[in-house]
C-alpha cells in the first residue's frame, strides 16, 4: 500500500509564502504583455493612417490636412481644413461620422463630386467600429488608421 505524504508544514509555509510574492509580480508581467502590443499596434495605426493620407488625401487636403493641397485650386469646392473637424463640430470629434464622409457610405452627393470614393480604393481588413449614438460602422482598416491620424491632427 502507498502512503501519499504530504509535505511538512514548513515547507508548505515557505511555498504559500512564495506564491503570495510572486502573485503581482506575474500579473504585473501579464499586464505588461497585454498592453505592449496594444500600444505598439497604435503606433502602427497612426503611420499607416499618415501614409494612407499623403498617398491618396494630400494632393487636395495638403500634407498637413488643412485644406491646402497643389489639386485644391484647381477645384470649384473649397477642400476643407480636416484639422478643424471636430471644432466645427462643438469640439466632438465623431469618428464614423468621418468614416462614412471618406468611403462615401453617407453624402457623397453633399461632397459634390470631387470627393472620389475610396470605399472601393481603400480596400483591407473589414472592421467595424461604434458610432456616437452606439450604431455599428463597418468599414476598412485603412480608412480607420487615416481617421485616427487625422484625430490626432486637431486642434
Ligand atoms: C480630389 C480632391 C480630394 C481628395 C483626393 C480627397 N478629398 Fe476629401 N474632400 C474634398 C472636397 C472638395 C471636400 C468637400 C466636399 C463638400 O463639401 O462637398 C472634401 C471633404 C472631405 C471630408 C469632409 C469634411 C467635413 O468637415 O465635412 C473629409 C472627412 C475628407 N474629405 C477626407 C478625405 C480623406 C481622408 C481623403 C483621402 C482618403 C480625401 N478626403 C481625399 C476633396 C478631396
Amino acid at each position: 500500500m502507498t502512503q501519499i505524504m504530504d509535505r511538512p508544514p514548513d515547507i508548505r509555509e515557505a511555498s504559500a509564502k512564495r506564491e503570495m510574492l510572486m502573485k503581482p509580480v506575474v500579473w504585473s508581467i501579464c499586464t505588461l504583455l497585454w498592453l505592449l502590443p496594444a500600444a505598439a499596434n497604435a503606433d502602427e495605426t497612426l503611420e499607416e493612417g499618415e501614409r494612407v493620407f499623403q498617398e491618396a488625401c494630400a494632393g487636395c487636403h495638403g500634407l498637413g490636412a488643412r485644406g491646402d493641397g497643389p489639386t485644391a485650386a484647381l477645384l470649384s469646392v473649397p477642400v476643407p481644413d480636416l484639422t478643424l473637424f471636430a471644432s466645427r463640430q462643438d469640439g466632438m470629434f465623431d469618428a464614423a461620422r468621418m468614416v462614412r464622409l471618406i468611403d462615401g457610405q453617407d453624402g457623397l452627393a453633399a461632397h459634390g463630386g470631387p470627393m472620389p470614393m475610396f470605399g472601393g480604393l481603400l480596400t483591407g481588413q473589414s472592421v467595424v467600429i461604434d458610432g456616437w449614438d452606439g450604431s455599428p460602422v463597418s468599414t476598412t482598416a485603412p480608412i480607420l488608421s487615416v481617421v485616427r491620424w487625422l484625430e490626432t491632427q486637431q486642434r
